[in-house]
């Protein structure tokens, strides 16, 4: 019988110090044994966002801490494990070189397999760990710093379909809850303070919605939002306001997530059901887990959302996705850095900065 590996993940991208053990199933499955992550939320709240060096203190001063909390939890000892899987990018540099060292040292001194990780690529195998899926696959990778449709023909092989211009969508939740005064991180305060607002009061722009594919544009959404702050008189108001953007988005995903639907068929050929994937911290707001679930049944796709502890950034994700790639030998250290952009779709344009045309 082939063994079954087991893999500790560590991630330090941005703000979240994380470490887990993973082990296959054996099925195309995995089971997550332990899964720690230790969020900064306290150390960024003044800011109303993540502040690279702050972030970097927080993960050397916990990293040794997390890792040791995962392989307890998990009841295996270093030596029990198969490999080591640590985020190498995209992120914050100052931020990835922290668990990437402690990974690829660790990896050393036990003789074992490291493998660096694309986080991307973490959050695009995520849903593997909890059901059986097979490619290709549409993945819309929702979180704070990206925003993309991708056709997920394989594992390393990957078609971006889409993309934002500006901003991402987590980034637009958290940039609009500071607007409010909602708190940090923005996403769950808007989607908890929505509940109180009515989302049909104010009407707010949808940026390039028939235009450009899949591609989204959220900035003039966000400065509306602004320019409409401005006028707000009561809690309420400021709660419909909150509304009116949750449901902005909720069209601009539901109408651009028809389009990538249709662009995936075109591209596979194939008419049959087909897996839809929603990935990355925003698949944790309940309006839009809802939103593309109707969309999915509509346009024969089945919809598959990662729990909500595999949504937001954890490093299971990563563990999950090197024991994939060991599995496949799809691994070579020599070159290995850490980088702050690094596309799933290398032939994928880039999309933002000035002078942009669609
Ligand atoms: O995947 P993630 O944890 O980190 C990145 O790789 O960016 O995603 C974090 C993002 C943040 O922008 C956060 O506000 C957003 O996901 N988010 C949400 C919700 N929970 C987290 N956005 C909308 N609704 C939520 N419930
Ligand atoms: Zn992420």
């Amino acid at each position: 019988m082939e063994k079954k590996l087991t893999f500790l993940g560590i991630e330090t991208s941005c703000d979240e110090t994380a470490s887990s053990v993973v082990q296959e199933n054996g099925d195309g499955t995995a089971k997550v044994l332990s899964n720690i992550v230790s969020s900064q939320i306290k150390e960024h709240e003044k800011f109303g966002g993540v502040v690279p060096e702050i972030a970097a203190r927080a993960h050397v001063e916990n990293i040794d801490f997390i890792i040791q909390k995962a392989l307890d939890k998990s009841k295996k000892k270093i030596d029990e494990i198969d490999g080591v899987a640590a985020t190498a990018g995209p992120g914050l540099i100052v931020c990835l070189n922290i668990g990437y060292n402690i990974g690829k040292s660790l990896a050393a001194f036990g003789k074992k397999p490291f493998l660096s990780i694309n986080h991307l690529e973490g959050h695009a195998l995520s849903p593997g760990i909890e059901n059986k899926i097979s490619f290709p696959y549409l993945l819309l990778l929702v979180s704070g710093g990206h925003s993309q449709y991708l056709i997920v023909k394989n594992l390393n092989d990957y078609k971006q379909l889409g993309t934002t211009i500006d901003d991402a969508v987590g980034e637009a939740f958290d940039k609009t809850a500071k607007i409010l005064n909602l708190g940090y991180p923005g996403g769950p305060n808007i989607e908890k303070f929505a509940k109180l607002g009515n989302k049909n009061s104010y009407s707010l722009p949808e940026p390039i919605i028939n235009r450009a594919g899949c591609n989204l544009s959220l900035a003039g959404l966000k400065t509306d939002v602004l320019r409409k702050s401005k006028n707000i008189k009561s809690d309420q108001d400021k709660y419909n306001l909150a509304a009116s953007f949750q449901e902005t988005i909720n069209k601009i995903l539901r109408k651009k997530t028809e389009v990538a639907m249709d662009q995936f068929r075109k591209e596979i050929s194939d008419n049959s059901i087909k897996p839809f994937v929603v990935a990355g911290g925003v698949a944790a707001n309940e309006t839009i887990r809802k939103n593309l679930k109707e969309l999915s049944e509509k346009m024969n796709f089945k919809p598959i959302f990662p729990s909500k502890e595999f949504c937001g950034d954890n490093a299971a994700m990563i563990a999950w996705a090197g024991i994939q790639r060991y599995k496949k030998k799809l691994f070579d250290n020599k070159d290995d850095i850490v980088r702050s952009r690094w596309p799933l779709d290398k032939k994928a344009p880039f999309l933002k900065g000035p002078g942009l045309k669609l």
